[in-house]
């Protein structure tokens, strides 16, 4: 009796188990086509933000590497301006970035590819290319190679421990300047952080002549001061000067920014301790960019007040970051937007970025890829 009541139980049990079963898969079905409605809705939404946007990959010099990343005979593969790229150091330690694609049957250099000598040599015949991407050696060909076996190689610069690269139609305005407080001892090495945002350069920007959204989003006591120049050489510079409450004290903050390019900045703050910050935007492609921050704190206070000091502005500066993500990832640009006296310089900033834009925006007279594409055709 107790066994069948026992049977039954489970039977019962069974039963129940595949009742639930099949609750859960409905459950989990009605998820699937939730996350796909998601999905859809999202790719639309993005497809219309896409609509007025500013021109993604501008004229600049863009770093694609902390030096360090890249050793003597190391080969690395990167992914940015939409493009699948290889960058190699070769034993004389120069840094040389090409694109990926092998122009003999097409193998992915950063597959496999290794440096011999000062070449780049490919996996899977071995033909080898120099830092300007030609073929300089096919190890099993009696004859010179055709000139057409040739990789599209990238100006590269090599400064305060970083590699760039410059992407545009014609020559770069300007080089990256020294940055004196890398070569310095009296400046601690770089503290680094890096974003991937669904934003761009100019977007991104924009955020700092933008002064009252430093109280609105970030908190700062006041909207600050904020003064624009462009200096004889053409560097954007902005001074801005605000007030944070900390410890229930108000504490006077200074700022000085030199935009050099849409891809990099310097950016040195005097709060507490001196601190200066490397910032570089890169485009992975039409819709992300890669955010690269390189932090250095002044050794002039002691060691201990020094660490606890640059790491609390440090990751407040971070914080300020991560406060303005879900505003970028989500914004439009308006080339005409609606302003106020109070609002920062953001008309002549929009100036200045214009001198970046690829020739064909300002010789077609359009904001949008789609514009340009429309009128190509
Ligand atoms: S594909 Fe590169 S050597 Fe053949
Ligand atoms: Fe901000």
């Amino acid at each position: 009796m107790n066994r069948r009541i026992g049977e039954q139980r489970k039977t019962g049990e069974r039963k129940g188990d595949r009742r639930l079963d099949e609750e859960r898969r409905k459950h989990q079905d009605l998820k699937v086509v939730a996350e796909k409605g998601e999905r859809r809705t999202e790719e639309r939404r993005q497809k219309k933000r896409r609509v007025n946007f500013v021109p993604s990959y501008m004229n600049s010099w863009y770093q694609v590497l902390w030096s360090e990343e890249l050793k003597v005979g190391q080969v690395k593969r990167m992914f940015y301006f939409g493009k699948e790229l290889v960058a190699f150091r070769a034993e004389n330690g120069q840094v040389s970035v090409l694109d990926a694609y092998c122009p003999h049957l097409g193998a992915h250099l950063g597959h496999g590819g290794f440096v011999k000598g000062d070449a780049l040599v490919c996996p899977f015949h071995q033909w080898a290319f120099n830092n300007q991407g030609e073929c300089v050696d096919v190890p099993y060909a009696k004859n010179p190679v055709s000139k057409k076996a040739k990789i599209h190689c990238w100006p590269v610069c090599e400064k305060n421990g970083m590699v760039f690269v410059y992407h545009g139609d014609g020559e770069p305005k300007r080089e990256i300047p020294d940055l004196p407080e890398y070569h310095d001892p009296m400046w601690t090495k770089y503290a680094k952080s890096t974003y991937v945002v669904r934003s761009q350069t100019q977007e991104m920007g924009e955020n700092i002549v933008d002064r009252a959204h430093f109280k609105y989003v970030h908190g700062t006591h006041t909207v600050p001061e904020t003064s624009m120049e462009i200096t004889d050489e053409g560097v954007l510079h902005v001074f801005q000067v605000s007030q944070k409450k900390a410890l229930g004290k108000i504490h006077k903050a200074e700022v000085e920014i030199w935009c050099y390019s849409p891809g990099y900045s310097v950016v040195r703050f005097d709060f507490v301790t001196d601190l200066v910050l490397s910032a570089s935007t890169i485009p992975i492609d039409e819709n992300f960019i890669e955010q690269r921050m390189s932090f250095m704190a002044s050794k002039k206070v002691n060691w201990l007040s020094r660490t606890i000091i640059s790491k609390a502005v440090i990751a407040e500066i971070n914080r300020q970051f991560r406060e303005d993500l879900p505003i970028w990832e989500n914004k439009i640009f308006l080339p005409n937007p609606v302003l106020c006296d109070g609002d920062g310089p953001l008309i002549p900033f929009r100036k200045w970025y214009r001198n970046f834009y690829p020739s064909w925006v300002l010789e077609k007279g359009v904001n949008t890829p789609e514009e340009a594409d429309s009128k190509q055709a």
